[in-house]
């Protein structure tokens, strides 16, 4: 006796997990089972794995499975019998809300600021990595955060972003041997509008001096600070999802990527203190950063943002603030280069507004209405912050409007817990909102009002983005220079038409932290050659 249960067999073990993974099963369909006879104000979309947890957040959609682009694949369809839909992922995850109607966003998307609904810490990691910031905060911590970060998004911040496009733009020509040239090809046009944007981060959020030329060696060969954030920016995704102990593995990456965060680190801590010195003796410097301790030295010692705040919030911008405009810009060029009926309309009031050579200033910006509007309507088309995420801290209901051609409301419960998710693509291609959602068509946005929540690609409300103007300001400016010098080209294959063009580029949408069109080539042709 004694002997024999001294000794588990293999069997018995197998037979232990065996069970266990039954009654895992078993409640798996319990819950289901639950889910699917409770009836729901919403109907019910089966899907085998949770889209944006592990493991379908691996995948892209199939023909079996909806994977983390399945908002945009689906965008035609998801939504068509309502504008709120309940997914259900059956081997994995919980059921999640999801929504393509705004005033539903403008309930959940508040976060903090008199809403029930927040957004879930693991949905913030990478933006908190350097520190509590503006885009992770809730609640009277946020408004804290905004005290001090709001006032830095103004119009010196605006002008010095107007300057700064324009001095890249010139550089950029000039490294890049454009000048001598009636025709250029750029392989990427996104390592070129991603370059401009982190460029812009780098120069107006940090009040860094870096160039489209790259940054010298640093006398004493450390890594140039330029560099370091160019690092930063490209492996920061990574080095939040990936487990801590892997980071110390002698890869050459992930050695260069830890090298050049604790030089970052170093230095914007030697920054902070800086900063407070320039802000004392009356430096009036106009980037973000600046402008922030500057705010933040104003405020009461109660109200005042700790400098792992102070640099939480400059690193805030690098993550908000770059991938998203660079690709908005790049689907702006793409749209142009098969659209040349509008790009005529937008070069004649380039030209109407600057004439030939007159250096555009920031009073120019809300002149150049349409070349703001091609900017939006692309983001339209792929919106870079395609979700917003939320969960419900306390039990709560929503104010749900009926169905298009109905009046009224109906209020409808949500658990504690619950996620709701805001589909930016589904409110940017819900007909409730657009004629022919489909269509390219920047002259919806003709002429509107400057910042109006008409446009919602930037959500609205009191959490909306507070780079908004960053982005347009630079994306007017940048558009148009480049377009009142040279004509935007789709590169085409042998018999491709603009239309298939489209389809097979424009239409090909990768979604990571945000939704972006996969590279593309571009053709630019000297308008007045040589
Ligand atoms: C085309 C470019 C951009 C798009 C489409 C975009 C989109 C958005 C969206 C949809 C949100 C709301 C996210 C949520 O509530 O879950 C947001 C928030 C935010 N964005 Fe942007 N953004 C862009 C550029 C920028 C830039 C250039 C900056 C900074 C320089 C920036 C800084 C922020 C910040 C700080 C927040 C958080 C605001 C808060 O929570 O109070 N964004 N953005
Ligand atoms: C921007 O450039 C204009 C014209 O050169 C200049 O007058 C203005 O001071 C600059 N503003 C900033 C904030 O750099």
């Amino acid at each position: 006796m004694l002997e024999s249960s001294s000794r588990i067999s293999w069997s018995q073990v197998i037979a232990v997990l065996a069970a266990l993974w039954g009654f895992s099963i078993l409640r798996r369909i319990f819950r289901l089972a639950k889910v699917a006879l409770t009836p729901s104000e919403f109907p019910k979309l089966y899907t085998p794995l949770y889209p944006f947890s592990f493991p379908g957040g691996l995948l892209t959609s199939g023909s079996w499975n909806d994977g983390r682009d399945w908002h945009w694949v689906r965008r035609f369809q998801t939504y068509r019998q309502s504008e709120t839909v309940l997914v259900v992922p059956i081997l994995s995850g919980k059921p999640s809300l999801w929504s393509s109607n705004i005033d539903i966003g403008r309930q959940v998307a508040a976060g903090g600021h008199r809403s029930d609904f927040i957004k879930p810490p693991y949905s913030t990691r990478t933006l908190h990595a350097w520190g509590m910031n503006i885009a992770s905060a809730e609640g009277s911590m946020w408004r804290k955060h905004r005290r001090i970060v709001g006032p830095a998004f103004g119009p010196e911040l605006y002008k010095l972003v107007w300057n700064k496009t324009l001095e890249i733009y010139r550089e950029m020509v000039e490294v890049e041997g454009w000048k001598n040239q009636n025709v250029v090809e750029i392989p990427v046009v996104q390592k070129i509008t991603a370059k401009l944007a982190f460029l812009l981060i780098s120069t107006c959020g940090f009040g860094f001096s870096s160039t489209w030329e790259d940054s010298p060696q640093t006398a004493d060969g450390a890594m140039p600070i330029q560099e370091a954030l160019k690092i930063v920016a490209e492996t920061s995704i990574l080095f939040t999802f990936l487990p801590k102990w892997l980071r110390f593995l002698p890869i050459s990456g992930m050695k260069e990527g830890r090298l050049a965060q604790d030089r970052l680190r170093v230095f914007m801590q030697d920054q902070v203190t800086e900063r407070k010195g320039m802000v004392a003796s009356g430096d009036k410097r106009a980037d973000a950063f600046t402008i922030m301790v500057k705010s933040n030295q104003d405020e009461s010692s109660k109200y005042q943002l700790d400098d792992s705040e102070l640099i939480g919030n400059v690193f805030v911008m690098l993550f908000a603030g770059h991938e998203t405009t660079a690709n908005s810009l790049a689907v702006t060029l793409g749209y142009m280069a098969i659209r040349e009926d509008i790009q005529n309309e937008v070069v004649e009031q380039i030209m109407s507004v600057l004439g030939p050579t007159r250096d555009p200033d920031y009073n120019d910006y809300l002149k150049l209405d349409k070349v703001l509007a091609i900017f939006y309507e692309a983001t339209r088309m792929i919106p870079a912050g395609h979700v917003l995420f939320r969960g419900a801290a306390e039990d709560t209901v929503l104010t749900v409007p009926n169905s298009v051609g109905e009046e009224g409301t109906k209020t409808v419960p949500v658990a504690k817990d619950t996620t709701v998710i805001i589909d930016m693509v589904g409110v940017q291609y819900n007909p409730r909102y657009f004629e022919d959602p489909e269509e390219f068509k920047p002259s919806r946005w003709y002429g509107l009002p400057a910042d109006s929540e008409q446009y919602t690609a930037f959500s609205v409300g009191p959490r909306a983005c507070l780079g908004r103007r960053f982005a347009t300001v630079e994306g007017t400016c940048f558009l148009a220079m480049l377009l009142r010098d040279w004509q935007v080209l789709p590169v085409l294959r042998d018999g491709e038409t603009k239309e298939a063009w489209r389809v097979r580029v424009l239409n090909d949408v990768r979604v990571s932290i945000t939704m972006k069109a996969g590279d593309f080539p571009i053709k630019l042709a000297r308008r007045k050659p040589f």
